[in-house]
This record gives structure tokens, sequence and C-alpha cells, in this order.
């Protein structure tokens, strides 16, 4: 796991820990309306996941979740709440780190189409977009029926994207 960072900036990097579950599972039941998170018609409990916090004054202020499954990792949940100082950039690089050290080649997640913001950023950190599940969601409701109808800038949320990193591992 990567050690807690401290490079000269407002917050810190740590690997959530056990008795960091309860506030994990308020962060993820006020960001996402539950810690259940389904992704391609799988269910996650997150706030039992391996992840990152980012901590301001010991306050959490970011929060990253991960599953490595197969030589792959999924990026189950990433939020920042402070945005624009480098917190997202910082989460998504500790489990980069942490996939390349377990031998994953490929980083991927899934976001929904309402989500242009989060389209942008993983972009602009070297995602690609490796497919659009069109409709997906329909699917996912059957699982957590509390996924909103209306999503960003009121965008129906429709589709599951899938977007990949590929990965160097550490020997290469
Ligand atoms: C997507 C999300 C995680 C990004 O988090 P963030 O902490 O704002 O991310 P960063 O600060 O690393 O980067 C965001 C932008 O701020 C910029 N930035 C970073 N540090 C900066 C600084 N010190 N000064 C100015 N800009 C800065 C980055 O370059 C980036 O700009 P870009 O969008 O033009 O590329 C956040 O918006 C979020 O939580 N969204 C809601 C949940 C969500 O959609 N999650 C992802 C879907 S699964």
């Amino acid at each position: 796991m990567c050690p807690m960072s401290k490079i000269n900036r407002t917050f810190e990097i740590k690997p959530v820990a056990a008795d960091d579950r309860e506030r994990a599972r308020i962060i993820l039941t006020e960001e996402w309306g539950s810690a259940r998170v389904v992704s391609r018609g799988k269910i996650y409990q997150a706030d039992m996941l391996p992840g990152f916090m980012a901590m301001t004054d010991n306050v959490p202020v970011g929060l990253v979740t991960f599953n490595i499954e197969a030589g792959s990792c999924e990026i189950v949940t990433l939020n920042s709440r402070r945005e624009r100082i480098g917190i997202g950039a910082a989460l998504i690089e500790a489990v980069r780190r942490t996939a390349s050290e377990a031998g994953c080649r490929r980083l991927w997640l899934i976001t929904t189409n309402d989500n242009t913001h989060a389209l942008r950023f993983y972009q602009r950190f070297g995602f690609v977009i490796k497919a659009v599940h069109a409709n997906a969601v329909a699917e996912s409701r059957k699982l957590k029926p509390e996924i909103p109808i209306l999503g960003y800038d009121n965008i129906p949320i429709r589709d599951e994207i899938e977007l990949e990193l590929i990965l160097q591992t550490l020997a290469e």
C-alpha cells in the first residue's frame, strides 16, 4: 500500500483502515445514496472495499474505493469534497500505483453518460473509453432502485461508460 504522502499540499492520502470504514460508509451514503454500488451488473458493498482517503486536519475530504480481480483493478467509487486542488488525481494515482504493484495490467471504471465532468477528468488523466454499455443503467436499477432517473445537468442516467488505463507492471 502507498505510504501516507505529504508533498507540500493541503491534504494527505492514506489507505482506508478498519476504523475508517464507518466514515467511508457515511461519505458513500451522502454521495451515492448508499454504500451499495452497482457496476456492470455486480453489487459492491463499497465501504468494505480497499481504498484511499484524502485527509485535511483529520477530516476526510476525498475517498476512492477499488477492487482487484483477475489481473484488473476496478475503481468502484471516487469522490472529492474539495474540488480542483488535486485530490481526485492524487487518489487515482494511489490506486494506479497499488494496482501496478499488484501486477494488474488494467485499471478501469464505469461512469454514467450524464457525468460529463468525470468523463473529462478521467480522459485528462489518460483513461480511454473502452465501451459504451447502452441502456445498462436500467439493469443496474433492478439491483439498486435508488439510482435516480436524472443525473448531472438533469441528463437522464442511461448508459454505463467503461474507461480504462493500461498499466505498466513494475517489472517493465
Ligand atoms: C471527478 C472528481 C473526483 C474530481 O476531483 P477533484 O479533486 O476536483 O480532481 P483534481 O483536483 O485532481 O482535478 C480536477 C481539475 O482541477 C485541476 N486542478 C488540480 N489542482 C489544481 C490547482 N491547485 N489549481 C487549479 N486547478 C487545479 C485539475 O487540473 C483538473 O482540471 P481539468 O478538469 O481541467 O483537468 C470530483 O469532481 C468529484 O468528486 N465528482 C463527483 C463524483 C464523481 O463524479 N466521481 C467520479 C465518477 S465515478
